[in-house]
């Protein structure tokens, strides 16, 4: 009895601890570059994300449009989802489409550059 009622205290805590960490998160992310910092790859892939992207994503905020605010994407320990933010599960979603998300076919070429924008994000 004792025992769970002394798990259940730390589950609570453990709870409130990773909403305060959360929110401080949120705070605290990094900006994304500038522009005028853009490789010929970015500036490319910012290109394709407001052709393909940019009516359902904000880039520069986590504040949500259609789909999630997309800054520090890749600097994230995970996406919205929980999946980690790698190369390999970003272009699946990008490829594919997740959940409410349509898929977006794309040229290797293209997906790269995008790739390297979100990075920059
Ligand atoms: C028609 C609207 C729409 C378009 C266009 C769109 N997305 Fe999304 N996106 C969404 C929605 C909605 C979600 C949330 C999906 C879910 O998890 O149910 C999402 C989720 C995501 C996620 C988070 C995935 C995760 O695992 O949490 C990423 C990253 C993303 N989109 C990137 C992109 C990129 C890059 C493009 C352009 C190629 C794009 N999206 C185009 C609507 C869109």
């Amino acid at each position: 009895m004792r025992i769970r009622t002394l798990s259940a205290l730390l589950a609570v805590m453990v709870a409130s601890g990773g909403l305060a960490m959360g929110l401080a998160g949120c705070r605290s992310l990094p900006p994304s570059k500038s522009e005028a910092l853009w490789t010929p790859e970015e500036a490319r892939g910012a290109q394709v994300f407001h052709r393909d992207c940019a009516r359902c994503h904000y880039p520069t905020t986590t504040k949500g449009l259609h789909g999630p605010g997309l800054q520090a994407l890749t600097k994230l320990k995970a996406m919205p989802s929980g999946a980690p933010p790698t190369d390999e599960r970003l272009s699946r979603v990008i490829l594919n489409g997740h959940g409410l998300m349509p898929g977006t076919a794309l040229e290797q070429d293209q997906l790269n550059d995008l790739l390297a924008y979100l990075h920059s994000l």
